[in-house]
C-alpha cells in the first residue's frame, strides 16, 4: 500500500481506540470542532489492548491506521494512551513516509504532559494507565523532556479497563478496585498534587476516582485538553484542515458485532449510535 492507492479528496477526520475509549475523546473533540466528519474505528474484538505487547499492538494500530487512510481519513488520532505509547512513534518514523508522507497521525500523550505543566502546583503528578502504557514509561519520558524537575509515579489499572467494559463502573464493586489503586499511588508519591487519567477508558470511573482521593488533588480528563490541542494544530496547519470535509456527520466501525457495540457505545456517549462492522 502506499499514497497512489489511497483517495486523494478531503475526507473526515479519522479516531482510533481499541474500543470504546475513544468515545470519551470524540465527543469532547465534536464539541469542539462540531462542524468536521468523523469516522470512529473500535477494534472491540481485539480490545483491550492494554496488558498486549509492544510488536502486537504496534501491528493492531498501524492495520486500523491504514483502513482509515483506505477510508479517506488524512488526519487520524490515535485516542488511546496505549496505542499512543507503543505504536505512533513508529508509525510515524517508519510507516507514513511509506504510506503517505502527508498524511497525519497524532495522539493523545504529548498534548497531556503539555497541558498538565500548567495544572500542578508542586511537579509532583501521578499517572493513572494501562499497564501497557506504564511499561512503555511514555509520561515518564514526555514529562522528562518538558519538565525535567518533575517527579512521576506511574500506576498500572489492570482491572479499570475491564470494570468500564462490563459495566461495573458505576457498581459499589468498583470501589474495591479504584482504592486499591488510590491508595497504593498516594502511599508511592504523599506530596502528588495533580492525577492524569492516562487511559480514556477512566473517565467513566471519574466519579469513584474522586471519591477515593483527597480533594486538594486535581484530576486531569483528557479529553477537553486533546480537543483543544487538535483545534490548535488545524489553525496552525491549514494544508491538513483544508484536506478535511465539513458536513457534521460521524460514522462508527467497529470490528465486533455493531450492536454490541451500540449498546456499550451508548453509555460513553449518552445518545444511541449505529455501528457497522469491518475486519482489519
Ligand atoms: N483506551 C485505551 C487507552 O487509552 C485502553 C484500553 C485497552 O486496554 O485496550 O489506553
Amino acid at each position: 500500500m502506499n499514497h497512489n492507492q489511497l483517495p486523494s479528496a478531503p475526507g473526515p477526520i479519522g479516531v482510533f481506540d481499541s474500543g470504546y475509549g475513544g468515545l470519551t475523546i470524540l465527543s469532547e473533540i465534536r464539541r469542539a470542532l462540531p462542524d468536521y466528519d468523523y469516522i470512529y474505528l473500535g477494534d472491540n474484538a481485539r480490545a483491550p489492548y492494554g496488558s498486549r505487547s509492544f510488536d502486537i499492538v504496534y501491528r493492531f494500530t498501524l492495520e486500523a491506521v491504514t483502513e482509515l487512510f483506505r477510508r479517506g481519513c488524512h488526519l487520524v488520532i490515535l485516542a488511546c494512551n496505549t496505542a499512543s505509547a507503543k505504536a505512533l512513534r513508529s508509525i510515524q518514523q517508519l510507516d507514513l513516509p511509506i504510506l503517505d508522507p502527508d498524511r497525519r497521525v497524532l495522539g493523545v500523550i504529548r498534548p497531556t504532559v503539555e497541558a498538565v505543566g500548567d495544572i500542578t502546583r508542586n511537579g509532583h503528578v501521578g499517572i493513572f494507565a494501562t499497564p501497557g502504557t506504564v511499561a512503555s514509561e511514555s509520561y515518564d519520558i514526555e514529562i522528562a523532556k518538558l519538565y525535567p524537575d518533575f517527579k512521576v509515579t506511574a500506576q498500572a489499572c489492570p482491572m479499570w479497563v475491564p470494570l468500564v467494559e462490563n459495566r461495573e463502573a458505576d457498581r459499589p464493586g468498583a470501589d474495591y478496585f479504584v482504592r486499591q489503586e488510590t491508595d497504593t499511588l498516594l502511599s508511592r508519591d504523599p506530596l502528588i498534587d495533580t492525577v492524569i487519567l492516562g487511559c480514556t477508558h477512566y473517565p467513566l470511573l471519574y466519579s469513584k476516582i474522586r471519591e477515593a482521593m483527597p480533594d486538594d488533588i486535581t484530576i486531569v480528563r483528557q479529553g477537553d485538553i486533546v480537543a483543544r490541542s487538535l483545534e490548535d494544530y488545524l489553525s496552525r496547519h491549514p494544508e491538513i484542515n483544508a484536506r478535511l470535509t465539513r458536513g457534521a456527520s460521524t460514522q462508527y466501525l467497529t470490528t465486533e458485532n455493531p450492536e454490541k457495540f451500540s449498546a456499550l457505545a451508548t453509555l460513553f456517549l449518552q445518545h444511541p449510535v449505529t455501528a457497522t462492522r469491518i475486519t482489519l
